[in-house]
C-alpha cells in the first residue's frame, strides 16, 4: 500500500497593496493542503510600502520555527530587494517553476518573492508548489552559499 506523507510547514507572508489577490490566492491553496500560515500583508487594497512589509515578515521569520518566507508586491522586485538588504535573509524573484525549483536546489533561498500584476506562464500556486516540492542540493552550491552568507555577513568586500 502506498503512504502518504504530509509533511505541515510553517510559513511567513507579507504583501503591500500591489498584491492582494495572488496573496489570498496562495495563502488559500497552502492552508488547504493543511499548511499554517501566518500573514502579515495587507488584506486591502490600502497603500503601504514594501519595505515596511518586508521588514515584517523578516522579525516574524526571525523568531523561529518557520520554514520559508513568502513576499509579495505589485513586481515582486522591491519586496525582494529589501529583503535581501535583511541579514539572513536569501529571497529570490521566481518567475515559474524552473527558477523556483533553482531558488530552493542552487540558492537555497528561505523567501521566495512573487508579483500581483505579473502574467505568470502557470497558475502562482504550481510555482510555488515547485519551490516547496524542492530541496537544496548542497555540494558545490553550499560552497556557493556560504559565500553569500560571508557576504551578508559583511566579511568580504
Ligand atoms: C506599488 O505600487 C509597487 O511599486 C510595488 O508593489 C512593487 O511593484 C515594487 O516593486
Amino acid at each position: 500500500m502506498d503512504r502518504v506523507i504530509l509533511v505541515v510547514m510553517r510559513i511567513v507572508m507579507a504583501n503591500d497593496h500591489g498584491a492582494v489577490s495572488l496573496k489570498m490566492e496562495l495563502k488559500s491553496w497552502l492552508e488547504a493542503q493543511g499548511h499554517l500560515v501566518t500573514n502579515l500583508g495587507v488584506d486591502t487594497e490600502e497603500r503601504v510600502d514594501y519595505p515596511d512589509m518586508a521588514r515584517a515578515a523578516y522579525a516574524e521569520y526571525e523568531k523561529g520555527g518557520y520554514d520559508f518566507g513568502i513576499l509579495l508586491c505589485g513586481t515582486g522586485i522591491g519586496i525582494s530587494i529589501a529583503a535581501n538588504k535583511l541579514r539572513g535573509i536569501r529571497c529570490a524573484l521566481v518567475h515559474d517553476e524552473f527558477t523556483a525549483t533553482m531558488a530552493r536546489e542552487h540558492n537555497d533561498a528561505n523567501f521566495i518573492a512573487m508579483g500581483g500584476r505579473v502574467a505568470y506562464p502557470v497558475p502562482p500556486a504550481k510555482i510555488l508548489a515547485a519551490f516547496m516540492n524542492a530541496s537544496f542540493a548542497g555540494g558545490r552550491h553550499a560552497e556557493r552559499v556560504a559565500k553569500l552568507v560571508e557576504l551578508d555577513q559583511g566579511r568580504k568586500a
